[in-house]
């Protein structure tokens, strides 16, 4: 059921509610606590791997997962390298992890509860094959949710079921191995417990039992008290089957002094099987897309979405040039992109969409655009926007270019919600090319692009296609990875104000950025320093402008204090203070939930109206979070007049902090922090780029499996209003445009959940792996109330192939190895083997997982292959791993380090190591 969930987190007890998902530390052992130690652990061994291969030592300078990430992108990531992306696919991680105790409460499976061994064996199973899929896809945050998952329902076998009991001291492997059969299995009918009165006794498991070694678990009933009889419950007061007799109950989620024994055997194996899992994950994925999974790149991604109709042709060549301009003065550098994404749209069509980590592909493709067709209509803008937001990692800079309105305007609202769930920030490039557009609806104006751009933090830039090439040079600077934003405001219409910032000291390349026209400014440091707009080059920094950007570098080496801006214009203006920094946070909105399990869930959609918001937000600075101390954190209105709610903080540990804010403010706020570093004891000040803001609505919706190629997939929603009933409009959209059926209205009543279904089927050849975004949303008949859920379901074909390739080693010849390995130089020693893939997928790939010696293979067929390796004398061990094409993964295993006996032994010993249940390494 629960976490392994520490008693002592009870003193991190908010309003009532113990927090399952409270981060590593705290002292308790969790399933945080224990997926952290396993990922981090699996991290640090696969980062050291990586550096190894690539020359550089892996030395971390701490434990801290900024440290880590530092440690493990070596050289190049001398400096600015932000942790964000790794904390945040930890969190994600951890989430889920918690989430199963919400969303799968009641269900046994889940939690290895009630003797359902088979079934929850099949979730694991069925999830590793999801991963491994999704990562084939690059899918990583799909991977990543189901990895949380599935490790919850591994880390629960441990203290829900009698293992630990039986005396076992090693995980079972067979929950990870779906070709080794569940074996002594207590049936139904056999009593497994004795009664405990006290409710808490040190092993109430039937002798017959333990002798046995039959295997059960504890029945939980959260509604009934019902068990078979003479059954194990799980125990404690949500499980009303623990006073049935036998009375008491097995769990060993909580660590009391009774049961410190087996409770502390039931984390250590969780942490050992979790750890098999990821080992599994990582042989399947390769080390640099496991690391990927994980977050530990360098953060840019570029990312353009490029209109390609036939006046674009200028506005291409200029997106181009930025392109070559990135890959070229960033090549080597800890602002290299990790990744590349490039959407092209037209008239009417859009993408694909293409992703790469490799510059040279990004280059030969954005090459290929060129400009034709498209008529009189705009184009298909932000269909293309919709792929690029759900297929860019979360928090990408996009680049949108275009000259013309969009024609799919009815995406906005899933794009806003798109935008809120990511995070992610879209600038616009639009130049004009009136002449081929005639006439087109008022609402479809540029307008609609500004209001994107604002709802992300974004800029939407407007310049003629003469001015373009100018204007690009604010994608290098925010294609870095440690950008951050000190300040972003917007006032419609303009006014006459001064605004305060805080520069500092870790700040580096400070850009300040304004977007509007007859705008006029001065900027003054803490010394009292100015320079105005018609400055170009002046005491505080250098200005240039082009269309309606104004663009200020701040030569700002030992600047720290406070700055202002003032700015006078009439028109609408907005304003954006940026910079390089490691010091930085990651935030999510939240909600506690209630069960036998509490804790917090991330919400989806916008948070709730009519009372208090909680986030859970985390600082990122140099060496860790006990290197920062949180001042004051608020939601602020980005116009004008400003509300600015105060917050309460709880720290949670780790870094990470609970924010209470009791009166959240109308309309669209972002989320403002101050703190110290105490490194350098400087003062900071960071702000949100995403705008968000709260709803009478609410949409609940839990994906609670894949989705099967060909087949419909049913999802229940329930939506619920504070504010008035009546007809709500229902709109659901996904970004690989495959069929659903939705009702188009539900009528609601106020204050009471209306439950609906609706289906989406993605086509029979599908590919598995796939996965899609659904943004469904509620607006009510006036559309002054409305909300959103974004979804994520993972395509998977049903799998068959559970067998491993098996690995046969047929013939070692090391002779020639002497005795004392110290006189191992020049010797060599060689081996052969086969593998084969049985009635299985076919084997597609072999590699050398362990030695320094040269693997070569023959394949005789896809289902058997001739491996051939040859090493120094030095290298005593090998281990190569063979994946077949749904990712099982088989091993195989030899040392020389005894076999320096009689030669004939050594030949004619047929060595087969299939290395599985008995070899566990970590
Ligand atoms: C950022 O500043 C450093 C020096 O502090 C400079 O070398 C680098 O070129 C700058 N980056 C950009 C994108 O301007
Ligand atoms: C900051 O700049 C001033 C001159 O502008 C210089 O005198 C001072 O030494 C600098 N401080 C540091 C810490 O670099
Ligand atoms: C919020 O906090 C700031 C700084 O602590 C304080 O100046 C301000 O008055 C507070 N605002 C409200 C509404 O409490
Ligand atoms: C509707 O959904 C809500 C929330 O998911 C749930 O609590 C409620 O029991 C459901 N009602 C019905 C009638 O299914
Ligand atoms: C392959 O399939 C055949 C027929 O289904 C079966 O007899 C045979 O044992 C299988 N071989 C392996 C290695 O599983
Ligand atoms: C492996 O191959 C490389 C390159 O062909 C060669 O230099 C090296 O000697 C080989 N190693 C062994 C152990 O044969």
């Amino acid at each position: 059921m629960t976490s392994v969930l520490g008693i002592a987190l009870l003193t991190l007890v908010l309003s009532g509610s113990t927090v399952a998902f409270v981060p590593i530390g705290g002292g308790a052992s969790t399933h945080v606590s224990i997926t952290g130690t396993a990922l981090l652990q699996k991290v640090t061994e696969t980062c050291r791997v990586v550096a190894e291969e690539e020359g550089h030592e892996f030395k971390p300078t701490g434990s801290s997962p900024e440290e880590l990430v530092q440690a493990c992108l070596g050289p190049k990531a001398t400096g600015k390298v932000s942790g964000a992306k790794f904390h945040s696919a930890l969190q994600e991680i951890y989430t889920q992890n918690g989430l199963v105790d919400r969303d799968f409460v009641n269900s046994a499976p889940h939690h290895f509860n009630s003797e359902a061994f088979v079934e929850g064996r099949s979730l694991i199973i069925e999830g590793m094959a999801a991963i491994k899929a999704n990562i084939r896809k690059e899918n990583f945050q799909a991977a990543r949710e189901t990895l949380g998952r599935i490790l919850h329902t591994l880390q629960d076998f441990y203290s829900h079921t009698n293992w630990v009991e039986l005396g076992y001291t090693e995980p079972y492997i067979n929950l990870i191995r779906p070709d080794l059969a569940l074996e002594n299995l207590a049936g139904v009918d056999t009593a497994t417990c004795s009664d405990c009165a006290s409710g808490t006794c040190l092993n109430s498991i039937l002798p017959n039992i333990l002798n046995e070694k039959k295997l059960t678990s504890g029945y939980m009933g959260i509604f009934s008290s019902a068990k078979p009889k003479g059954k194990c419950s799980h125990g404690g007061a949500a499980d009303l089957t623990s006073t049935a007799d036998p009375r008491g109950g097995i769990s060993k989620d909580e660590r009391r002094s009774d049961n410190l024994a087996l409770h502390n055997s039931a984390v250590k194996e969780a942490t050992a099987a979790s750890l098999q899992l990821l080992q599994d994950i990582r042989l399947a994925a390769g080390n640099n897309d496991f690391l990927r999974m994980m977050g530990i790149a360098r953060s840019a991604v570029v990312c353009f979405v490029i209109d390609t109709t036939g006046s674009m042709s200028i506005d291409i060549h200029a997106a181009r040039e930025v392109v070559y301009e990135i890959i070229d003065s960033k090549k080597g550098t800890q602002d290299e992109p990790s990744e590349y994404i490039l959407v092209p749209f037209n008239d009417p069509g859009f993408g694909p969409m293409v992703r790469t980590t490799d510059p040279d592909k990004m280059k030969s493709e954005i090459s290929k655009l060129t400009a034709s067709g498209g008529g009189d209509l705009p184009e298909m803008c932000l269909s293309g926007l919709q792929l690029a937001l759900t297929g860019a990692p979360a928090s990408s800079q996009i680049y949108v270019f275009t000259d013309a309105v969009a024609k799919d305007i009815g995406l906005k609202d899933s794009i806003v919600a798109l935008i809120r769930t990511t995070k992610s920030t879209v600038s616009f490039f639009m130049t004009s090319a009136i002449k081929r557009r005639r006439r087109y609806s008022r609402a479809a104006t540029f307008e609609v692009y500004k209001d994107l751009a604002l709802a992300s933090g974004g800029q939407a830039i407007q310049v003629t296609k003469k001015q373009l090439s100018e204007a690009t040079s604010i994608i290098l600077d925010t294609s870095t990875s440690a950008l951050v934003t000190v300040l972003q405001r917007a006032r419609s219409p303009g006014k006459q104000e001064t605004f305060p910032f805080m520069l500092d000291e870790s700040l580096k390349n400070i850009t300040i950025y304004l977007t509007g026209t007859a705008i006029t400014f001065t900027l003054t440091n803490p010394a009292g320093v100015s320079q105005s707009q018609s400055e170009a080059s002046g005491k505080l920094g250098t200005l240039n402008t082009v269309g309606n950007l104004w663009r200020i570098r701040v030569d700002a080496d030992n600047q720290s204090g406070t700055w202002q801006i003032n700015i006078n214009s009439k028109q609408p203006y907005t304003l954006k203070v940026t910079g390089q920094s490691t010091i930085t946070f990651i935030y999510d909105f939240v909600e506690s939930f209630k069960g036998p399990h509490p804790g917090y869930a991330i919400i989806s959609g916008r948070p709730q109206a009519g009372q208090p918001a909680t986030l859970m937000l985390s600082v990122l600075g140099r060496k860790g979070p006990s290197s920062m101390t949180i001042g004051e954190v608020a939601l602020v209105t980005l116009s004008s007049p400003e509300t600015v709610s105060n917050s309460t903080t709880t720290d949670m540990g780790s870094g990470n902090i609970l924010v209470t804010v009791n009166a959240v403010p109308e309309g669209e706020f972002v989320v403002t922090l101050k703190g110290t570093d105490k490194v350098s004891d400087s003062k900071f000040q960071r702000q949100s780029t995403t705008q968000m803001s709260i709803s009478k609505v609410n949409i609940q919706a839990v994906v609670d499996s894949s989705v099967r190629p060909g087949e419909a997939f049913k999802l229940t929603f329930s939506v619920l209003t504070q504010g008035s009933g009546g007809q709500y409009k229902i709109n659901a959209r996904n970004d690989r445009d495959f069929p659903m059926t939705v009702p188009s209205r539900l009528t609601l009543t106020t204050g009471e959940h209306t439950n609906s279904t609706m289906t989406i089927t993605p086509p029979a050849n599908t590919p598995s792996g796939t996965d899609v975004t659904l943004t469904l949303d509620a607006m009510s008949s006036s559309g002054a109330d409305s909300n959103y859920i974004v979804l994520r379901f993972s395509v998977l074909t049903k799998i068959t192939d559970f067998v491993q390739p098996l690995c046969e080693v047929v013939n070692v010849l090391a002779d020639d190895c002497p005795a004392d390995v110290s006189q191992c130089e020049p010797f060599k020693w060689e081996l052969s083997a086969q593998l084969t893939d049985g009635n299985g997928t076919g084997i597609e790939s072999i590699s050398l997982y362990r030695g320094s010696g040269n693997l070569s293979t023959t394949s005789l067929s896809t289902h058997f292959i001739q491996a051939n390796y040859i090493a120094s004398c030095c290298s005593q061990i090998v281990e190569v791993v063979a994946l077949d094409k749904v990712g099982n993964v088989g091993k195989c295993y030899h040392s020389i380090v005894h076999s320096a006996g009689p030669p004939a032994l050594t030949m004619s010993l047929w060595l087969c190591l299939l290395v599985s249940a008995l070899v566990t390494r970590f």
